[in-house]
């Protein structure tokens, strides 16, 4: 920690912080748009403007080191008028697309229009137009309202490790454009969309759905793998429309990847609602007695899966199952990618599950592993199997009892004798644990249909019945 001086008051901040992050953390906010943490530095914007004590000329912040005894001064006249002088610069050839632009309310350029802006234009030439590009297959670039801030160009290179985009040309004429003859296809397109401080590059798949301030917003994790990117949901009328990120500078975590990302249609379409017997879609009061008399006839049961359910939810479903004083075997592990985790690239994994460390940690495998269940299962020593929103593993046959909990209406919940509708993650609080170790704590986003119940609930709601069944045969026989 070193000492500075802000505006005349002294404050102790991390050196190891750029200033920008610094002044923030002391609750000074300066504005900035190509600065960005996990980035380099290129002071192209000309945004985060500071005095410096003992330095005649005024100078960027985000280029400037934290160190012992600096000085500085972020709310003179002369930083007011240099930062006034950006914003008109910057909006000189800005077209005034707020009430057509995608990122209106959750534009940079907006906000510190208004916070640090003149709040007019001398500009009275006729503004660029250049007409949009398709330039991935799911990024489009509008270049008009392009700040040239550079953010997009080092994200490529230095993030995903591609060099797709470039800039060409100087001047009025600069822009942003492909740097190869073919169309960016990578995993990281909603990303580029994100940083982009402006409304410039913008995601096909999520264009003109819904002005951002409709949107209820709560703070989750991501489902999609075990790296368990932070995310903030945005939801409209209970409909999951985005994910956006939710950075968390202590685990390096400031992108989402597009698998992750726009993966949400499985929360709004083709929901599991009904229980389901032979494929057909029946009530629980006639599936529940069903499969409690499935549990008490039954010799030995397996309860596969869970990797997409909440620690929470797992340890109901540990807690509840090894009430009915059966012999149980458990495994969460049904893909490769949960035996043998690897990095897809710098963010995503090869699993699948949000959780499945947290299945381990509680004790959710077997030694025998999926295959051993599997084979047990065929040759009948396994009479029930209960599967977690997983589908049903392809080389299962014999005679027992498949249940499949699920979200959603798949091929699998109509092939197994029975289906059992839950809530999905973003309907209920809980926390993954992810690939790290570190378990992350999920807010309730979408509100579930009444009497839906989670996992866990339906495996409280199992041991009940099972007691229930228990002491009606008691009475019976007095
Ligand atoms: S497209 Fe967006 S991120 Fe890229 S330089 Fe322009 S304003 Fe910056
Ligand atoms: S890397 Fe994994 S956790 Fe992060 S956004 Fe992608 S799928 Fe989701
Ligand atoms: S943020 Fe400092 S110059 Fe752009």
């Amino acid at each position: 920690m070193v000492k500075i001086k802000i505006d005349g008051i002294e404050y102790e901040v991390d050196e190891k912080k750029n200033l920008i992050d610094a002044c923030a953390e002391v609750g000074v906010e300066i504005p900035y748009f190509c600065y960005h943490p996990a980035l380099s530095i290129v002071g192209m914007c000309r945004m985060c403007l500071i005095e410096i004590e003992g330095v005649p000329k005024i100078q960027a912040a985000c280029n400037t080191p934290v160190k012992e005894g600096l000085s500085i001064i972020t709310k003179s006249q002369r930083v007011k008028e240099a930062r006034e002088g950006t914003m008109e610069f910057l909006l000189a050839n800005h077209p005034l697309d707020c009430p057509v632009c995608d990122k209106a309310g959750e534009c940079d350029l907006q906000d510190n229009a208004f916070s640090v802006g003149k709040g007019f234009s001398r500009f009275e030439l006729e503004k660029r137009n250049i007409p949009q590009e398709e330039i991935g297959n799911n990024l489009l670039i509008n270049h008009n309202r392009c700040i040239i801030c550079y953010r997009c160009v080092r994200f490529e290179e230095e993030i995903v490790g591609e060099s797709n985009l470039g800039l060409f040309q100087r001047g009025y004429h600069s822009i942003i454009g492909l740097a190869k003859d073919k169309p960016i296809d990578h995993n990281y397109q909603g990303a580029l969309a994100d940083i982009c401080p402006v409304g410039a590059l913008l995601n096909k798949n999520t264009l003109f759905k819904s002005r951002v301030w409709y949107y209820k917003t709560a703070k989750s994790i991501c489902h999609g793998c075990s790296t368990g990117c932070n995310i903030e949901t945005n939801v409209r009328d209970n409909k999951m429309y985005r994910y956006m990120v939710r950075e968390n500078r202590e685990q390096g975590l400031y992108f989402l990847c597009d698998k992750g990302r726009f993966d949400i249609d499985w929360l709004n379409e083709n929901r599991l609602f009904a229980y389901y017997e032979n494929g057909e879609a029946s009530e629980s009061t006639l599936v529940i007695p069903k499969i409690i008399n499935k549990i008490q006839t039954a010799n030995k049961i397996a309860i596969l899966g869970g990797g997409h359910e909440s620690n929470e939810n797992l340890a109901t479903i540990l807690n509840e199952s090894r009430k009915w004083k059966k012999e149980i075997i458990y495994e969460v592990r049904v893909t490769e990618g949960q035996y043998n985790p690897k990095q897809v690239d710098f963010l995503m994994t090869n699993d699948p599950h949000p959780t499945t460390r947290g299945g381990i940690e509680l004790g959710m495998t077997n030694p025998n592993n999926l295959e051993g269940i599997i084979s047990e299962f065929n040759l009948g020593k396994i009479d029930l199997l209960f599967i977690i929103k997983e589908d049903l593993p392809q080389e299962i046959s014999g005679n027992g009892t498949v249940v499949i909990l699920h979200t959603n209406i798949t091929d699998s919940v109509k092939k197994a004798h029975f289906g059992v509708p839950i809530k999905a993650f973003a309907e209920q609080f809980g926390s993954f644990t992810n690939k790290k170790g570190i378990k992350q704590q999920f807010e309730i986003a979408m509100n579930p249909i009444l009497g839906l119940p989670s996992s866990g609930e339906f495996f409280r709601r199992l041991s009940l019945e099972l007691l229930r069944s228990k002491k009606e045969a008691l009475v019976g026989k007095r």
